[in-house]
């Protein structure tokens, strides 16, 4: 009797293993999403896309982020992009940044959350990213984020090498994350952290999308990881607490106008959470035929091992002025009708 138990508890664990297995490598075969899961592109590597941001062309969906691979030159840095025609399954298009230091920034410069705009007046893709460190001369003990502008990368190809044009602080603004919003009349604005004003920025972009313009609204909470979406007529504003890599409770605020009055700050989950152990990168809005989908999409950082770094996408649920992140669970989305499934245990 106690053998045949042994032998059931085995075969019950050798189950169990197979079942996690399936889960894990579900999001590459099936149309599932697995958050937290390792994300594999079509190749099986890693998908490494950390603080990213999508660009939707057409019937095609493209991610580009921080390319962590732990054998990339550690003098460059590292910008990855992917496409995708369901939002699940992701094709590796090519490292399209490979950057050395561009000015100086100091041997540990950085270069974090790339966000990519395509611009239809010029025919350019227009990147912008965080671009950080410690400085030619930075004060003994300081944090390495001295910098605090942004850069700008374009190319002609959504895909191709994008190539250097300069860096600036926005609205001559020190500013460090940063995120990307396009309304749905096309108009593009750039989202950033400003320490000394406790705040975050949005700003409109130039017509040729290589400056920063004009203000827009200045959001009195000291947030980063900002995300915007605008949904039913509300726009909602999403980011996390300073607290690095580390996870805390990220909050939203809504307005009926990008400009304002914004409210209150609002928890997106419970609070205990930490957001389900991740931080507000974007937010997607999909259009489909029966329904419109928004998608948080997180980073759930590994410091030590930021290539292994893992992404928690999952469906928001939008009642009136509450949004709100469900417990991860693997969903499905798809994207013709808008409508997502969350697998139920
Ligand atoms: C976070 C930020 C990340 C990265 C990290 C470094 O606050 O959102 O993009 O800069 O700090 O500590």
């Amino acid at each position: 009797m106690t053998l045949r138990l042994t032998r059931l508890g085995n075969v019950a664990l050798l189950l169990g293993v197979l079942l996690a297995a399936t889960i894990a490598g579900a999001q590459h075969k099936t149309g599932i999403v697995v958050p937290g899961e390792p994300w594999r592109d079509n190749r099986g590597e890693l998908i490494q896309a950390h603080g990213g941001g999508i660009l939707h062309l057409k019937d095609t969906w493209y991610w580009f982020g921080e390319d962590r691979t732990e054998t990339n030159d550690p003098a460059r840095r590292y910008v990855a992009c992917y496409s995708s025609t369901d939002l699940v399954h992701w094709t590796y298009r090519r490292q399209v940044v490979a950057l050395a230091e561009p000015e100086d920034l100091g041997a540990k410069w950085i270069l974090e959350r790339p966000k990519v705009f395509y611009n239809r007046k010029t025919h350019k893709f227009v990147m912008y990213v965080h671009l950080d460190g410690p400085g030619p001369s930075p004060a003994p003990g300081s944090f390495g984020y001295n910098v605090a502008k942004v850069g700008i990368l374009t190319s002609d190809t959504v895909d191709g090498d994008y190539k250097w044009v300069r860096s600036l602080r926005p609205l001559d603004q020190e500013s460090r994350d940063i995120g990307q919003f396009i309304d749905d009349d096309g108009s593009a604005y750039l989202i950033f952290e400003s320490r000394p004003t406790k705040g975050f920025f949005i700003a409109r972009l130039s017509a040729d999308y290589l400056n920063v313009e004009s203000k827009v609204a200045f959001i009195d909470a000291p947030l980063e990881g900002g995300a915007i979406v605008h949904y039913k007529g509300l726009y909602y504003a999403l980011g996390s607490h300073l607290t690095g890599w580390r996870p805390n409770p990220n909050v939203y605020a809504t307005a009926p106008s990008l400009a304002g009055p914004w409210s209150t700050m609002r928890d997106i989950a419970p609070p205990e959470t930490n957001t389900y152990n991740s931080q507000s990168s974007m937010l997607i809005k999909v259009t489909g035929s029966k329904m419109t989908s928004v998608l948080y999409v997180g980073d759930r950082w590994s410091p030590k091992a930021l290539w292994d770094s893992r992404y928690i996408w999952m469906p928001l649920s939008i009642d009136g002025e509450h949004m709100t992140l469900p417990e991860p669970r693997p969903w499905s989305i798809d994207v013709e009708t808008g409508v997502t499934h969350i697998l139920q245990p």
